[in-house]
C-alpha cells in the first residue's frame, strides 16, 4: 500500500530519432534519480511521432531503440513502467473525449503548431494541431503529479492543466491537475555544429549530435570537429563563446568537474588539448550506455516481452481513469 502513496511522473520522448546525449543530460538522468522516490511512467510516444510523416520500418526501428535507450541509460524497468504509447489504446481514448472539451482558440495559440506546422505545408495535418491534447491525455491517464518537461512543452502542459481542471469542473473531481517538474539538473547540451541551436535527434548535420550508439571513433570525431568560436582559452562565456560552454558542458557531465576546475585545469592551454580531453572523457562516459544499449538491441524477444508487461502495467492504470472518464460524461455501459 505504501507504494501507491507515491507521487507518479510521467514523461515521455517522440521516437522520431535515436537517443541522443542531450536526451540523457536534459531529462534521462533526472528520471533515473527519480526512480526511487516517485511512481514513474517513462513512455515512447509513438502516436507522437505520426503528426511528422514517418517510414514505417524507422518508427517501428527507433521506438526499440529509444525504449533500449532509456535501459541503457539507468532507467529500471522492474523500479518504473516503461511502456510504448500505442500499445495503450486508452490514450486515443481520452485524447476524443479531450478534444471535445479542447477550443478552436486554445489549440491554436500552441506555438509549437504554429512552428511546426508553419516549416513546412505539408506537414499541416489535424494531428499536428491536436497534439498537445494527446500529451494531456498521456499525462492525465495516469494522475501524474508532476511531469518533467523541457522550455518547449510548457505551455502544452499548462493546456493539460486547463483541461483537467475544466474536465472536474464540468463533471466532477477525476484528474489530478499536474505541475511542471523543474529538475534539480538540467544541462542544455547544444549543436556541435551550431551551438546557439539545441542538440536535436533530427539534425540533418550528423556532426551535430552525439548519439548513445555512437562508437568510440565517431565521438572522437564529432568532438575534435565542434564548432567552436574564435578565442583561445577555455572558458565558460555562453553568450559569447557557446562552442567552448558547449563542450565544457559535456566534459563536466562525463567527470563530474565544475567549470571553475576545467578553467583551472586548462589554464595556458589551447582548444585542441582541451577537445582531446573532452573526447576522451565523452568516450568513456559513453561507452558502458552504448555496449548496454547494443546488448538490448541485440534481443528483441527480450525487448518486447519487457515492453509488453510495461504495456499491462500502464493499461491497467489507464483503464481506471478512462472508465471514470466514459461514466461521467455519459456513455452507456456496455451491457
Ligand atoms: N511532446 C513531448 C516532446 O516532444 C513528448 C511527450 C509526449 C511527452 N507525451 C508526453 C512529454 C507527456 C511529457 C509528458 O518532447
Amino acid at each position: 500500500m505504501e507504494e501507491q502513496k507515491k507521487p507518479v511522473i510521467l514523461s515521455g520522448i517522440t521516437p522520431s530519432g535515436v537517443l541522443m546525449i542531450g536526451h540523457y543530460m536534459g531529462a534521462i538522468r533526472n528520471w533515473v534519480a527519480l526512480q526511487h522516490e516517485y511512481e514513474c511512467f517513462f513512455m515512447v510516444a509513438d502516436l507522437h511521432a505520426i503528426t511528422v510523416r514517418q517510414t514505417p520500418a524507422d518508427l517501428r526501428r527507433r521506438t526499440l531503440d529509444i525504449a533500449a535507450g532509456y535501459i541503457a541509460c539507468g532507467i529500471d524497468p522492474d523500479l518504473c513502467t516503461l511502456f510504448v504509447q500505442s500499445h495503450v489504446p486508452e490514450h486515443t481514448q481520452l485524447t476524443w473525449v479531450l478534444n471535445c472539451l479542447t477550443s478552436m482558440g486554445e489549440a491554436s495559440r500552441m506555438t509549437q503548431f504554429k512552428d511546426k506546422s508553419g516549416e513546412n505545408a505539408e506537414n499541416n495535418n489535424v494531428g499536428l494541431f491536436t497534439y498537445p491534447v494527446l500529451m494531456a491525455a498521456d499525462i492525465l491517464l495516469y494522475q501524474a503529479d508532476l511531469v518533467p518537461v523541457g522550455d518547449d512543452q510548457k505551455q502544452h502542459l499548462e493546456l493539460t492543466r486547463n483541461l483537467a481542471e475544466r474536465f472536474n469542473f464540468r463533471y466532477s473531481p477525476t484528474f489530478t491537475v499536474p505541475e511542471p517538474f523543474i529538475p534539480p539538473v538540467g544541462a542544455r547540451v547544444m549543436s556541435l555544429q551550431e551551438p546557439t541551436k539545441k542538440m536535436s535527434k533530427s539534425d540533418k548535420n550528423e556532426k551535430a549530435t552525439l548519439f548513445i550508439s555512437d562508437t568510440d571513433d565517431a565521438i572522437r570525431m564529432k568532438i575534435k570537429r565542434a564548432v567552436t568560436d574564435s578565442g583561445t582559452d577555455i572558458r565558460f562565456d555562453e553568450k559569447n563563446r557557446p562552442g567552448v560552454a558547449n563542450l565544457m558542458t559535456l566534459y563536466s557531465t562525463a567527470t563530474g568537474k565544475s567549470n571553475a576546475e576545467i578553467e583551472r585545469e586548462f589554464e595556458g592551454l589551447g582548444y585542441a588539448e582541451f577537445k582531446e580531453a573532452a573526447a576522451e572523457a565523452m568516450v568513456g562516459f559513453m561507452r558502458p550506455m552504448r555496449e548496454r544499449f547494443l546488448e538490448l538491441r541485440s534481443d528483441t524477444t527480450m525487448l518486447n516481452a519487457l515492453l509488453a508487461k510495461g504495456a499491462e502495467t500502464a493499461r491497467n492504470r489507464a483503464r481506471r481513469t478512462l472508465r471514470k472518464v466514459y461514466k461521467k460524461v455519459g456513455f452507456a455501459e456496455l451491457g
